[in-house]
Order: C-alpha cells, then sequence, then structure tokens
C-alpha cells in the first residue's frame, strides 16, 4: 500500500521539495528563457558505491577467510529469501567488465570497500596476498580509466575470527582495526588518495547489536553503545596509523546522518527532536570533528552504563585526531513526537526504513557546515531501490531531486566536493537479501549479466553536462 503511494507520487514528479530546474515557464512568449540547468563546480566528483560483501562474492576463493555476515547470512531465517554473499554480483570475478561499465558511465570516482578478511583472513596476523592483489587490480583498472578510487577499510564484513574474540564489544577490535588499516593503506596508499575509515558506525550499533537484524544479531543495547565507542576508537587509530605509512591522500569517517525535526510545533517535540538530533547525529560528528561526546548524549547514558567505563582518558583526542574530509550519507530524515516517538512525514521507498526528503539533504549539509566549519564534503551514498527492473523512472525523480538539494547547499556555501550514487549494481542488500534493487546497473543473479537501467542513462547525461 505504501509502495504503490510512493511511486504513485513519483510518477506524479511530486515526490520531494525544491525541483524546480525543468520547470516550463509559464507564459513562454514573454518570459525569460527556460533555466538552463544545474551546473556544479568544475571537478565534481561524480560518483557510484558499493561494498565489498554486496558485490563481490568469491566468498572462500584466493584464501579470504569468513566474515560475521558469512556466518550470519547462512543462519536460518536471518535473511530473505535465507540469501547470502557467496556469489553477490560476482564482481570479484567481473571487475573488468564492471570497470568497462564504470567508464561508460563517465565515472569520476568509484567508492568501495576493502573486505578486512580477503586481506587478513583472520583478522590479524599473515597477509593474504592474493587478497590484497585483488585490490591492487582494481585500483590500477579504475586509474587507467581517470576513475578515482576511494576506499572505505570497513564497511561491516569483520573477521568472523575476530568476532569470535569479542568483535567490536572488545576494546582489542579498534587496535586490530589499526593494524589492518596499516597494512592496506601502506599497500594500496602509493595509488589511492582517498580513504574512508568506518561506514555507517550507527547502523553497526542499531541494527547489528541493538535490533539484532544485521551481523552479528545482538541485541543488547548496552553492549551496542560499548560497541559504537570502540568503533570509534577504531576510527581514530585508523587515522593515526594512516598519517603513520607517511602515504600521501585523504582519511575521514563516513556517517549516515539524519536531521531530525519535530514532528509539530509543541516545545516537547523541539526537545525530543534535539534528543534525537544527538543520537542520531551529534553522538558520531562531536566525537569525529570535535573530539567530545556531546553532554545531552552522555546525560542519556546512566551512571552504570558499560559505556561509561569503555571511554577511556585519552580517547577522545585519539577519536578526534584531524580528519580531511567527511562521507555524508542520506536516505532519511528523522521525525519526533512529543513523547519522542519516530513519525514518517514523507513518502517511503521499497526499504520501509527510508523517508523520501530531499530538502533533509539540504539541512544536513548546511548545518554540518554550520556547526562543524568547513571541513570537505562528499556524498558517499543517497539512492533508492526500486520496483521498475530496468526502466526505472522513480529513480531518476528521486536522483534528480536529491540533486538539486545538494546544488542548494553548494550555492549557500557548503564545501561539496562529490556525489556518489548507492548504487552502483544491484546487490545483496543485507537482511532483504536480494528482494531490493538499488543500482543504477541491473544484474541477473542467474546470469550475472550486466543491463543498465534508465538511471544509468540519465546519470551518464548529468556527468557529461557536470549538472542537472
Ligand atoms: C546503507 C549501507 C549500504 C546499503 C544502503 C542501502 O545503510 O551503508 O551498504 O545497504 O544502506
Amino acid at each position: 500500500m505504501r509502495r504503490r503511494h510512493v511511486l504513485t507520487l513519483a510518477a506524479a514528479g511530486a515526490v520531494g521539495a525544491g525541483c524546480s530546474a525543468g520547470d516550463p515557464p509559464r507564459r513562454p512568449a514573454a518570459s525569460p528563457a527556460p533555466p538552463a540547468g544545474l551546473v556544479f563546480p568544475n571537478g565534481f566528483a561524480w560518483g557510484a558505491s558499493t561494498s565489498a560483501y554486496q558485490v563481490e562474492g568469491g566468498a572462500t576463493e584466493d584464501g579470504r577467510g569468513p566474515s560475521v555476515w558469512d556466518v550470519f547470512s547462512h543462519q536460518q531465517g536471518r535473511t530473505e529469501d535465507g540469501g547470502t554473499g557467496d556469489v553477490a554480483a560476482d564482481h570479484y570475478h567481473r571487475s573488468y567488465e564492471d570497470l568497462d561499465l564504470m567508464r561508460g558511465l563517465g565515472l569520476k570516482s568509484y567508492r568501495f570497500s576493502i573486505s578486512w578478511s580477503r586481506v587478513l583472513p583472520t583478522g590479524r596476523g599473515t597477509v593474504n596476498a592474493k587478497g590484497l592483489d585483488f585490490y591492487h587490480r582494481l585500483v590500477d583498472g579504475l586509474l587507467a580509466r581517470d576513475i578515482t578510487p576511494v576506499a572505505t577499510l570497513f564497511h561491516w564484513d569483520t573477521p568472523q575470527a575476530l568476532q569470535e574474540s569479542g568483535g567490536w564489544a572488545s576494546r582489542d577490535c579498534a587496535k586490530w582495526f589499526a593494524d589492518y588499516a596499516t597494512v592496506v593503506c601502506y599497500s594500496l596508499g602509493d595509488k589511492v588518495q582517498t580513504w574512508l575509515t568506518l561506514n555507517e558506525p550507527k547502523t553497526v550499533v542499531e541494527v547489528g547489536y541493538t535490533a539484532g537484524i544485521h551481523a552479528p544479531g545482538v541485541r543488547d543495547r548496552r553492549v551496542a553503545n560499548v560497541v559504537g565507542h570502540h568503533l570509534l576508537l577504531g576510527h581514530g587509530l585508523a587515522v593515526q596509523a594512516f598519517r603513520a605509512t607517511g602515504r600521501k591522500g585523504r582519511i575521514g569517517a563516513a556517517l549516515n546522518l539524519s536531521p531530525a525535526y519535530p514532528a509539530d510545533d509543541s516545545d516537547a517535540a523541539r526537545r525530543q527532536a534535539t534528543i534525537a538530533d544527538g543520537e542520531e547525529n551529534r553522538r558520531w560528528l562531536d566525537p569525529v570533528l570535535l573530539g567530545r561526546y556531546p553532554d545531552d548524549w552522555l546525560a542519556t547514558q546512566p551512571s552504570d552504563a558499560p559505556v561509561r567505563a569503555a571511554i577511556h582518558d585519552g580517547d577522545l583526542a585519539v577519536i578526534g585526531s584531524k580528519s580531511d574530509l567527511l562521507g555524508v550519507q542520506y536516505y532519511n530524515p528523522t521525525y519526533v513526537t512529543a513523547k519522542g516517538g519516530r513519525v514518517q512525514k514523507h513518502p517511503t521507498s521499497q526499504a520501509t526504513w527510508q523517508e523520501i526528503y530531499p530538502q533533509g539533504l539540504h539541512d544536513l549539509l548546511t548545518r554540518i557546515k554550520r556547526d562543524y566549519g568547513d571541513i570537505p564534503l562528499t556524498i558517499t551514498e543517497n539512492g533508492m531501490p526500486s520496483l521498475q527492473p530496468v526502466d526505472d523512472q522513480d529513480r531518476i525523480t528521486f536522483l534528480r531531486d536529491h540533486l538539486t538539494a545538494a546544488h542548494q547547499a553548494i550555492r549557500d556555501g557548503v564545501r561539496l566536493e562529490g556525489y556518489h550514487v548507492w548504487s552502483l549494481l544491484d546487490n545483496f542488500e543485507w537482511a532483504e537479501g536480494y528482494s531490493q534493487r538499488w543500482g543504477i546497473i541491473h544484474v541477473d543473479y542467474t546470469t550475472q549479466q550486466r543491463r543498465r537501467k534508465a538511471s544509468a542513462d540519465w546519470y551518464q547525461q548529468v556527468i557529461a553536462r557536470n549538472g542537472i
């Protein structure tokens, strides 16, 4: 029902706000020429995103060790239709074809993640040269096609061996992560100039350790907050490890953020929105960019909460180690009622957690500038799943509306350097298995044949014009 609603709105061009670039003039004869469109700054990094476990497959090949997602997805009932990443989009074997598809689109930037357990099968110790070679070939292929590699070190696939030693609930995991960062950043650092440490630590905390519907399937809010702190510590230590390699380049985190609005104009709803903003945004942004936890967020943690003991002296200075950039991932706003409940006010998509509100992206980007200064930003994920397999007009509307909002933020002075659509390819969407298609390129999972969708054709034109 909800899904049909969103498609109807999208078809009528009503999804989202502020998409006026293509409106026809009311009196064609007398009015000025129609707007020429929105041009982005020179060098804007038009990109697309994927992550290792979602696209690679080759799960047991060339010495790769298992990650928490291999184990989790093979457990009964964890994913839709029992889907796993064993084969996924078979990108491990088809990377050259995929590189050519990227070149065909004219991509300037490709954001991918490195599978920790492909490089270090048990998470630490001996390096698996064949695993590292895969990423060297991928990066060489990108550079040969003039596409900038943007490498994420951790996109949720903790090596299973480390999980068995406590995983992110253990403080040691932050150190293991930094050691892995040293290996990868040193090895690839003569070719990769842009690094992202963590992808969406909030999702690991909320979905992996609180709701328990992502790996490792834990349901414990108290442990989850400890995990959140250790992830942030891992981020800080990885930034320091990268600097210590002496490699040139930039590093930062990729955070999923959600502007929080009161659901009505009562004072109580406003207060609740501030609390939600702490949970959704400041709890991640403040440590990474300011080297402190927000007082109001800390106040929500009872004095006996294990996270308090997990925060050691000096941790926040490590976490706040200077970042060179911030990856911003935007899928939905948050609306909060006077009682602190969450409500949706805009259409959703097939992913019912999503809420389509392009103006929220503008609000988010301008807010980061206002509260955290001029750190370079790049949108590392934004997109929607479509039920239209190839003629995905709803996705085109979505992308146009969000790019319009991003452009407005640039006009308002935000230092936005790039945009990466989620995703390049249809892929394994975690607990949703293969039931949601987020790619601008269609993947037939029986034949592994790729086919460009209408949104890919549209995006190619956007890139060629450097605007919409
Ligand atoms: C983000 C994840 C990404 C993908 C999209 C739809 O939260 O980072 O891997 O699942 O959502």
